[in-house]
């Protein structure tokens, strides 16, 4: 793809990969607010209809990838059996912050996209400071569990409201990571 412009924004979003090996140390609380700060900033279709909960207890977070995991060996998809049979997997990647992005069941319109624009800004936001984040949907396997009414009270996610989408945050292990071009044939043009 032929784009001769770029600039601070454009750079953060090429940037961008799915990072899944953190260090322990967990993140500044700065940090953490500037990345919660771009979440609140995401556009919306229904306002003040998505909450985010921040988990940074290590117990917490290995107990939600064990309850994710049970849910998954119990899954119709195999290769989510799979993973829930390895033991070596960890859903969450031992990154020291998880925050979930749930949104207001009861609003008028559907919410996944207000989680969805909120949980990429706090992807770009993360690499834009430089911090390690994926995106994760395996955890949300963990409110289907046996457990999952109880976690849901545990974590304090309001009532109404569904978990839709979560993000891991941390120190990336490895500085740098492969940038594979993306398909540009996935474009058409009418002019
Ligand atoms: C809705 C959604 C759910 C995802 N769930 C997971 C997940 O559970 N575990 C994981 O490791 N990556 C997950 N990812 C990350 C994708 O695997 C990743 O974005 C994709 O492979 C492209 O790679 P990149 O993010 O490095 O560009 C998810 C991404 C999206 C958009």
């Amino acid at each position: 793809m032929q784009n001769r412009i770029t600039n601070e924004t454009l750079k953060n979003i090429k940037q961008r990969r799915s990072i899944r090996s953190f260090k322990d140390e967990q993140i500044k609380d700065e940090e953490l607010q500037a990345v919660l700060e771009a979440g609140l900033y995401a556009p919306y279709a229904w306002d003040q209809s998505r909450h985010f909960t921040v988990i940074q207890n290590k117990e917490l977070l290995d107990r939600l990838n064990i309850a994710a995991k049970e849910a998954a060996k119990q899954m119709d998809f195999e290769h989510l059996r799979e993973l829930g049979n390895d033991e070596r997997f960890h859903c969450l990647y031992n990154a020291p912050t998880l925050i979930i992005v749930s949104g207001n069941e009861q609003a008028p319109i559907p919410l996944e996209a207000d989680c969805a624009t909120a949980t990429q800004n706090l992807l770009l936001a993360a690499e834009s400071i430089g911090l390690g984040a994926c995106w994760i949907f395996f955890v949300l396997l963990a409110f289907n569990s046996t457990q999952g009414t109880e976690l849901l009270r545990e974590l304090k996610i309001p009532d109404g409201y569904k978990p839709y989408y979560s993000a891991v945050l941390g120190y990336k292990n490895a500085a740098t990571v492969n940038i594979p071009e993306r398909n540009s044939n996935l474009i058409t043009y009418i002019k």
